[in-house]
């Protein structure tokens, strides 16, 4: 016992003299990802150090492989806690920035708070409105303004990520945020969209969804939504707590505006990857299919 106290003691220590030469020897850009892990990680769905680790270099690593250019403008639609943003700097240097969205207020004075620091970032609370989510007042349920308050001007952005935002958007949403997305990014630029996309007949959450039998109730998208039959929820009182597409439902919402760069089947929907979802790499057409 004694023993076990000193030798985590002196861990203790160690990890802290790394941290701090570590701090005065990588790269400026480099500090605040050893300093700083937000302890609200924990307690969202699915999310975990390990994951939170595991996606910021699994996104980082797509933007770098796909990302035609340097100083990017990157949007975070739906930012949440911001996980993205200590990465952006990486890629926004020297003249981009990172511009994180999210219609709960708490969650953007958490992310201008935590993120004070860091260089290029700047958040926006959209008053947009998600029946899943608790937004401010103002936010109006009919209203479907799909980002007309987040000033961003056409054809600036180099690339728009949304994790696990078009997994909460019904249909008619999806397409008016993805018409959005497409307006605001420059022609052949980058949409990075995480969705579920579920194919008959349905296969089995893979990975780490088998040893967690609550996490595969989550996710099962056994409801048929109204509209074109290609979209699912897996609570019918509520379906944006949960949404998931079709092959046909992906191919509607893209048509005549993107084209499919990757897509890496998620561990929800039955795929191999740790990542729960699936991750679709889009490039806007340089030109509207029917200008071609
Ligand atoms: C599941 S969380 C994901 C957060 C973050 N992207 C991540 O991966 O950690 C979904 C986020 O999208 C936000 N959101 C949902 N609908 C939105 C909308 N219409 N406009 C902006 N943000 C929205 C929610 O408030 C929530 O923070």
């Amino acid at each position: 016992m004694f023993l076990n106290t000193i030798k985590s003691l002196y861990y203790a220590f160690r990890c802290s003299i790394f941290k701090r030469m570590d701090k005065k020897y990588a790269w400026a850009e480099t500090e605040f990802l050893i300093e700083n892990v937000p302890n609200e990680i924990w307690g969202e769905v699915g999310d975990s150090f390990a994951n939170w680790v595991y996606q910021q270099g699994f996104f980082a690593a797509l933007i770098k492989c796909f990302a035609r250019n340097e100083s990017l403008k990157i949007i975070d639609f739906g930012c949440g806690h911001g996980k993205l943003a200590p990465v952006s700097v990486f890629f926004t240097h020297p003249e981009g920035e990172y511009l994180g969205i999210d219609i709960q207020e708490s969650y953007i004075k958490y992310c201008r708070r935590k993120y004070s620091q860091l260089p290029r970032v700047r958040f926006h609370v959209s008053k947009d409105y998600n029946p899943f989510y608790p937004q401010q007042q103002s936010a109006v349920a009919e209203s479907k303004s799909y980002g007309s308050d987040w000033n961003v001007s056409p054809d600036s952005t180099d690339i728009v990520m949304a994790l696990s935002v078009f997994t909460h958007l019904q249909e008619a949403d999806a397409f008016g945020y993805i018409n959005k997305i497409h307006t605001i990014i420059k022609p052949d630029a980058l949409a990075i969209l995480t969705c579920h996309i579920v194919e008959e007949p349905r296969a089995e959450p893979g990975f780490i969804f088998n040893y967690n039998p609550f996490l595969v109730s989550l996710f099962k998208f056994t409801t048929l939504l109204p509209g074109s039959n290609n979209w699912f929820t897996c609570n019918p009182e509520l379906p944006e707590s949960g949404i998931a597409m079709n092959m046909a439902g992906l191919n509607s919402l893209i048509q005549g505006k993107f084209k499919v760069e990757l897509i890496i089947r998620g561990s929800a929907t039955g795929g191999k990857d740790p990542f729960p979802q699936d991750v679709v790499v889009l490039r806007k057409l340089a030109l509207p299919i029917d200008k071609v």
